[in-house]
This record gives structure tokens, sequence and C-alpha cells, in this order.
């Protein structure tokens, strides 16, 4: 078990372009999915890519507690478990998009409404080079284009059309109350 140092927003690691990986199975990818999860499980958060522990590869992963989820089934209900995108690719479905709270553990205590298409479909493989082709909704979308933008060097602050709702999660719960704002600091949770 390892709990790896998470890099913060002005890192360039943070703002760079990730490789993709070449064998989704070697031994060093499984390590890697291992202490993003540790890191992830400790920090905590409910995503975590790979740049973000200053490994500037193309794997992400997430995992939303049931009652994140938006639905129990279909393209709003986040698969169960450990989710592990390894080069992953997203297709915007509509053009329609929608705004809500966002956090990252990349920038820490902060929140702010970012917008995101409402509907994609995105592929990828696993670690056990398992084909993932997938429909998504709501914050089941949302979750996965926060995290797939740490791949191509994207921060959400800069996804956002109105910065005046950027700031720290603990002034913007004190001005508009509990449902405003990130409760766990990964992805809109
Ligand atoms: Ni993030």
């Amino acid at each position: 078990m390892a709990i790896l140092k998470i890099a913060r927003m002005g890192h360039p690691v943070l703002n760079r372009v990730a490789d993709p990986v070449e064998d989704p199975t070697a031994p060093e990818i499984r390590t890697l999915l291992q202490d993003m999860l540790d890191t992830m499980l400790d920090a905590p958060g409910i995503g975590l890519a790979a740049p973000q522990v200053y490994v500037p590869l193309r794997v992400v992963i997430f995992h939303v507690p049931r009652e994140r989820n938006d639905a129990v089934e279909g393209p709003a209900a986040v698969p169960e478990g450990l989710n592990v995108l390894i080069n992953p690719k997203i297709e915007p479905l509509s053009d329609e998009k929608e705004e809500d709270w966002e956090g990252c553990l990349s920038v820490p205590g902060m929140t702010g409404r970012v917008p995101r298409y409402t509907r994609i479909r995105y592929t990828a493989v696993d670690h056990e080079d398992n084909r993932i082709d997938r429909v998504a909704e709501g914050f089941h979308a949302r979750v996965v284009q926060h995290e797939c933008d740490h791949l191509d060097g994207m921060l959400y602050p800069r996804r956002m059309t109105d910065l005046s709702s950027f700031g720290f999660n603990e002034e913007i719960r004190r001005a508009l109350g509990p449902d405003a704002g990130d409760d766990e600091a990964e992805a809109a949770e």
C-alpha cells in the first residue's frame, strides 16, 4: 500500500497532455492503480487521474458511493465498484450542457460551477484489457469528463464560464447553504 502525494494546481504535470499506456496489463500499471486507489481512498475522493500523482499516463479511476449516484440503473448510474479507464476517449452525444458544483483534489478547499455535457459515450480499456464502451448521463458523465480532462492538462476552473461561483468551499457553503459546493473534493461530489 502506498499513499502518493497529490499534485496541486500550478504544478506543470497537471498542465501537460498525458501519454497513452502501451500495455494496460503491465505489472507497473497494476501497481500504479493500487497506489492510486490507496491515495484516492485516503484523500478521500471519488476519482483520481494519474497526472494528479505525478504520473503522466492516460489512466483514471473513480468510485462513486451509491448515495451519490443519480440512478441505480441506466446511463446515469455509475457502475459499482472501482472503475478503471485506461486510454479513455469521450464523445458528447448531444450539445446540451449542465452546470453543477465540482471540486478537485488538486485544487484543495475550492469549488465552482462547471458546465459539462449531459450525455456522453466513453470508451477505454481496463487493466485486464477488457474493452469498456458506455453511455453516461448526469453525474456519471460529469465525473468521467472531469477525470479525463486531467489527461489533457485541463483543470475544472478552466472549464468554468462564470468565475463568480469559484471560491472556497467553506465560504460558498456559508453563503449559499449546505447543498452548495463540493463535499468530497474530486469531481462534483
Ligand atoms: Ni480533479
